[in-house]
């Protein structure tokens, strides 16, 4: 990817990686971008890198608008290689002794992954730091979503240079929200739902802390995606929903099947939650990935599990998912279990004891069934559904 001038004399000089398909378990199909943004001010400053295997690109592309050995600092908002692994040949091109800024825990952590003496300047919120006519101003954004995590505000361009926050795992070659032409919500969605989650309650306080500072921001850019500059607001108001985990009339009905009685189950109970005004979809394991999952999970009302019993327990690949759910910590939501067994069936009590767990409301004991679901079982699981649904209907507000 060429370098792209976001504002005058500012590029975004990151490269897209068309072809990554997993990033550490999440489903990424429209593969993703490493975004590093150039100013070229009095001085010339970096901000972030790329994956190890792109630093060449990237470097050639800082190349594109200046002789790298120009760039006089670097700014590193977060040390997850996927922004510090082109860190090494970066500081080798332009000149190990080069400032190297970086949150506190920056500090520790970029020395935990590299053995060069880099000469590393920690900084903390509110310093900033002046490129001449421009001036830096940083924000620690602790566990959003690594221990070392900031932002970095451009104050005269109202340019917020947030890291991960508000990315997407979306390559392109348009770069702006306004170029596009396919929604790109639902991949910020999924982005969410899958990495910052379990810091909902963090990013509500950070976004009462950029409100309370009354930032004029007129672009963000985040570290993955697109960048957003038609309505920077969208995503920052989606942020306040997703991090207070607001709810719609939704639940998730996520399953694995071996014979397909689990399944007949999975979707009587979406039939009984549609009846009781509840839009539901049966999520078998094998067919949609757990991130896919959690991405309905963010604004859902319920989840209801589904498991054949295999060996005495569940089945594989629901116990992935109820391990990577209870990870992300999912709040205020109603739970459910269900599943077909043929001798022992203990794959219900699990699921349940698993969803007590993240505290998931059981509001109806699970429903377990021997072998194939007659008419008769069928009925009981749609009662079931309807069950849930009205229950929903009651507590949580049309949208
Ligand atoms: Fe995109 Fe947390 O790294």
């Amino acid at each position: 990817m060429a370098p792209v001038e976001i504002a005058p004399n500012i590029y975004d000089v990151g490269v897209n990686d068309w072809n990554i398909r997993d990033f550490h378990g999440y489903s990424t199909p429209f593969g993703s971008s490493y975004n590093a943004f150039l100013i070229v001010d009095e001085k010339i400053a970096l901000i972030d890198t790329v994956k190890k295997e792109f630093a060449d690109e990237l470097i050639a592309n800082i190349a594109a608008v200046v002789d790298p050995k120009k760039v006089d600092l670097v700014i590193s908002n977060h040390t997850e290689m996927d922004h510090s692994g082109g860190l090494p040949r970066v500081m080798h091109r332009i000149g190990e002794d080069k400032p190297l800024y970086c949150s506190k825990m920056g500090q520790k952590n970029l020395s935990m992954h590299y053995p060069q003496k880099w000469n590393l300047h920690p900084v903390g919120t509110g310093e900033t730091l002046s490129l001449g006519r421009r001036t830096l101003t940083f924000l620690e954004t602790r566990m959003v979503h690594w221990p070392d995590s900031m932002f970095t505000y451009l104050k005269e361009d109202g340019i917020l240079f947030s890291s991960d926050g508000f990315g997407q795992h979306f390559a392109s070659l348009e770069k702006f929200d306004d170029l596009l032409t396919t929604d790109i919500m639902p991949h910020a969605q999924k982005y969410f739902a899958n990495i910052l989650l379990l810091y909902g309650n963090l990013i509500a306080k950070l976004l009462e802390e950029v409100a309370a500072m009354k930032l004029d921001i007129r672009m963000i850019c985040p570290d993955h995606g697109i960048i957003w500059r038609k309505d920077p607001g969208k995503i920052i108001q989606a942020y306040d929903r997703w991090s207070r985990q607001v709810q719609s009339r939704k639940a998730v009905v996520v399953y694995d099947t071996m014979w397909h009685s689990t399944e007949a189950m999975a979707e009587a109970i979406c039939e009984g939650l549609y009846e009781a005004g509840v839009a539901a979809r049966p999520m078998h394991l094998r067919s949609w990935h757990r991130s896919d999952v959690l991405t309905e999970v963010l604004d859902a009302a319920a989840v209801i599990v589904g498991s054949p019993t295999l060996n005495n327990g569940l089945f594989p690949t629901v116990a992935d998912f109820l391990t990577y759910m209870k990870g992300l910590k999912p709040k205020n939501k109603l739970g459910g279990a269900f599943g077909s067994y043929g001798w022992s069936g203990e794959a219900v009590k699990r699921i349940q004891e698993e969803l007590s767990e993240m505290k998931f409301e059981l509001i109806a004991e699970g429903i377990r069934h021997q072998y194939v679901p007659g008419a008769d079982a069928r009925e009981k699981c749609k009662e079931y559904g309807r069950t849930i649904g009205r229950r929903i209907v009651e507590t949580v507000p049309a949208s």
